[in-house]
């Protein structure tokens, strides 16, 4: 089982869209079993809140399955029970190692990190481009899933 915690400031954007984009990938590549795909925030402001609705559209317009969920945020804890904790973009990397401490193990990446040309991914919550998010988490997943596949970690 590979557990994957995607990370973003409020997880009402970024990492929703991630969690599901990489359930539906490895469900369609009949994976869904080895995996453990959960979101959270760095920061309180979304707490307790739903996916933001321009990211469930989106979604929903490529076909993507949305499930009803609450905004939670990264405790120090997630460090030893998930495998790879994922940030959107480098604030992100900074905040979770603010909250889970010294990346003993080497499990924080950032997401386009996988992707033949890494950055970071701008924030829709202010940009309001959520087709360039959903397009470059989407490029993200993939990325994550070869880099997997290529270190021998599923087959
Ligand atoms: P996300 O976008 O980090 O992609 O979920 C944001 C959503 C809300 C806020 C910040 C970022 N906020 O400050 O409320």
């Amino acid at each position: 089982m590979i557990k994957v915690m995607f990370v973003c400031l409020g997880n009402i954007c970024r990492s929703p869209m991630a969690e599901f984009i990489l359930k539906d990938i490895v469900k369609k590549q009949g994976l869904e079993q080895k995996f453990y795909i959960r979101s959270s925030a760095t920061s309180n402001e979304e707490i307790g809140n739903d996916i933001y609705y321009k990211a469930h559209d989106k979604l929903l317009q490529k076909g993507i399955p949305v499930t009803k969920r609450k905004a939670v945020k990264l405790i120090a804890g997630d460090y030893k029970n998930f495998d790879y904790i994922i940030g959107m973009e480098k604030s992100n990397i900074i905040n979770i190692q603010r909250i889970v401490g010294e990346d003993t193990y080497n499990k924080i990446y950032r997401l386009l990190d996988f992707s033949n040309n890494p950055r970071d991914i701008a924030d829709p919550w202010y940009t309001g481009n959520f087709e360039i998010t959903f397009n470059d988490i989407f490029e993200g997943c993939n990325g994550f899933l070869k880099y997997l596949k290529d270190m021998k970690k599923i087959f």
